[in-house]
């Protein structure tokens, strides 16, 4: 293997994984990686790279992880404006008939929320339009999940999620379904949002003229014993940036009307002394093969 040339370094970089000794376990790794040389290959060639745009592309990269912690992730970032999450999503989740549709999870999920009782509040405290979103989940033939969960999380009046605030913790809750498939809960109307900027994915986006918003949406994991699970949003009709998301996440079905309503009678039974919006949405899990 010498004097490599533009006609053969392609495949011999592929040629030097070892295929012949290798347990079948690991056909999908060489199977993967070999797609990978190949297409990073294929981009150089096509763009005729240069040495200079080589070192600023191995720069930005540095960049992204040296943003990361354990609080921040700019390389899911990264993935979730270039498209690549979406895609991910759209691969792995090819909606089976009448399921609903999945979006990306996004960098601020934390998997520890507190659990919370039907009708609670996750917004105590915030500024905001109270909000009440209720609805059932069903399997896909309409009948109720008794037990199945909603791990639901969202932004505050600002624009902001609690990780992005050191040591604040809210707009957060997991809410566990009774026999009829029912859930209701209680939190502010979101707002649409400014993914992080302040990092290489906030260089790239002015690079390519692009804004960085999020139309308005609620977070949630929907999922049941023996279904497959939901990560998905609910958006806000008629939020100006549903056509723009900068992540590319908004689906048509998961767009909720937030219906504004006068202070008054409540739909968790209480009455809420401010005017208010209700939203109702429906979930319907697919039962995960055996
Ligand atoms: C989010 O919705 O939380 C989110 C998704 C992708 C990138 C940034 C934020
Ligand atoms: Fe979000």
């Amino acid at each position: 293997m010498r004097n490599l040339t533009e006609a053969n370094l392609t495949d011999t970089v592929v040629a030097s994984i070892d295929t012949t000794t290798e347990p079948a376990a690991r056909a999908r790794f060489v199977a993967v990686a070999t797609s990978l040389i190949r297409h990073l290959h294929a981009f150089v060639r096509e763009s005729e790279l240069t040495e200079e745009e080589w070192l600023a592309g191995i720069e930005f990269l540095t960049a992204t992880g040296h943003k990361c912690d354990e609080r921040r992730q700019e390389f899911i970032l990264l993935s979730d404006t270039l498209g690549v999450s979406m895609l991910v999503d759209a691969i792995n989740h090819r909606k089976p008939g009448g399921a609903s549709e999945t979006t990306v999870l996004g960098p601020f999920y934390l998997p520890d929320a507190r659990d919370a009782p039907m009708w609670s509040d996750i917004a105590q405290g915030l500024a905001g339009v109270p909000t009440y979103l209720s609805g059932r989940v069903l399997d896909v033939d309409g009948a109720p999940i008794a037990g199945a969960t909603l791990d639901v999380w969202q932004v505050d009046g600002d624009g902001l999620y609690d990780v992005q605030r050191p040591g604040a913790s809210y707009a957060r809750g997991k809410f566990t379904v009774g026999d009829d498939g029912r859930y209701g809960l209680r939190t502010i109307k979101p707002v649409s949002y400014s993914i992080p900027t302040d990092g290489p994915v906030g260089v790239m986006l002015r690079a390519m003229g692009r804004h960085p918003f999020r139309p308005a949406h609620v977070h949630l994991i929907v999922s049941a014993p023996g279904y497959g699970t939901v990560t998905t949003h609910l958006f806000v009709k008629g939020d100006p940036y549903l056509d723009t998301d900068a992540v590319f996440a908004v689906k048509e079905s998961l767009i909720a009307d937030f219906v504004e309503h006068p202070p008054g009678r409540a739909p968790d039974g209480g009455t809420c002394e401010r005017p208010f919006c209700t939203a109702g949405y429906d979930f319907r899990l697919v039962r995960a093969p055996k």
